[in-house]
């Protein structure tokens, strides 16, 4: 049989800088020693033939949010033509993080999280630090936390991003954080990778426009029973999400100390393969069932 042909699909910035996206040499390399044929593909290359492939894995389309009718008008077209990993649906679903409530209406453990859209009156909490963050983004981009005594500041953040046409998310300060951390649970065709274990983002007093460290102090987790329950909850409860080649799940820990979900990535969450190498093959071995399926 022909080798498999797999689009891994990226974006002009991680072309220019290739450290941005550690996983894609090692995910192509990891295929071609599979028997596959990789090829590193932009979402937005007028020229991409995604016909020609007999999967799509979107893996570092990380500016997608700056046009996401324009991206998810291509995971359609795409969808149409060859397999897309993971699906239109999926991704449709998962760029805006209102699936949180879905999430929450489904019984998964979430962070409480209160949706302020254009019009809405901006409703924030009495009491307690609380983070106002969109609901499409991503990077920390548009996110800050406050103290209630900065409400003021809280209002002029949602104001802007109202007149931006943007939905704001108000959640309170889950301040386990600066102490436990924000683990993130990798998973590849239906199965459990591994998980790491990153440092909170969001320094007091920081405001929202402030250049945010994406991954600070990352480094290897040995997930709980916990963790993986609350994971593993997130993902059955997806929306047409049967078939997910891959995921992540990120929780941090309420003041319970019972992890919940802060983030579900299925459109292209790092898988950081560098820092677990033992999980390459289990994805490559996936991406090479689906593109033969
Ligand atoms: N409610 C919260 N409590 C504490 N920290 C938070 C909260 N919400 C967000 N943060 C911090 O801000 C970071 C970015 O938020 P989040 O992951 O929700 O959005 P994002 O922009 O999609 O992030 P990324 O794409 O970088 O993962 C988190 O990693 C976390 O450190
Ligand atoms: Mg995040």
């Amino acid at each position: 049989m022909a080798s498999p042909r797999i689009a891994l699909v990226t974006c002009p910035d991680v072309l220019l800088d290739p450290d941005w996206d550690r996983d894609l040499p090692l995910a192509v390399a990891g295929l071609e020693s599979a028997g596959a044929d990789p090829v590193v593909v932009c979402w937005n290359d007028p020229h991409a033939d995604w016909a020609a492939f007999d999967l799509v894995v979107i893996r570092s389309a990380w500016d997608y949010f700056k046009s996401v009718e324009e991206f998810l008008a291509w995971a359609d077209k795409c969808a149409e033509v060859t397999t897309l990993a993971n699906s239109t649906e999926v991704v449709r679903w998962n760029v805006d993080k209102r699936y949180l409530g879905d999430l929450s209406r489904a019984g998964v453990p979430v962070v409480e999280t209160r949706y302020l859209a254009p019009g809405d009156a901006v409703g924030l909490p009495d009491e307690g630090e609380f983070v106002i963050k969109p609901t499409l983004g991503a990077g920390a981009l548009f996110t800050a936390r406050y103290p209630s005594k900065e409400r003021e500041t809280a209002v002029r953040q949602v104001a802007r991003m109202h007149a931006e046409g943007m939905t704001a998310m108000v959640q309170p300060y889950m301040r386990s954080i600066d102490v436990r951390g924000e683990r993130a649970l990798h998973f590849a065709g239906g199965r459990f990778l591994h998980a790491t274990r990153k440092s909170a983002v969001l320094v007091q007093g920081a405001p929202y426009d402030a250049y945010k460290f994406p991954h600070p102090q990352l480094r290897t987790w040995e997930a709980t029973a916990a963790e993986l329950d609350v994971a593993e909850q997130a993902l059955a409860a997806v929306p047409g999400g049967s078939g997910l080649l891959y995921g992540r799940v990120d929780v941090v820990d309420g003041d319970d100390g019972r992890p919940r979900v802060l983030e579900l990535e299925l459109v292209e969450p790092h898988l950081f393969f560098y820092l677990h190498p033992a999980s390459l093959p289990v994805f490559v071995a996936a991406t090479v069932e689906a593109a033969v399926a």
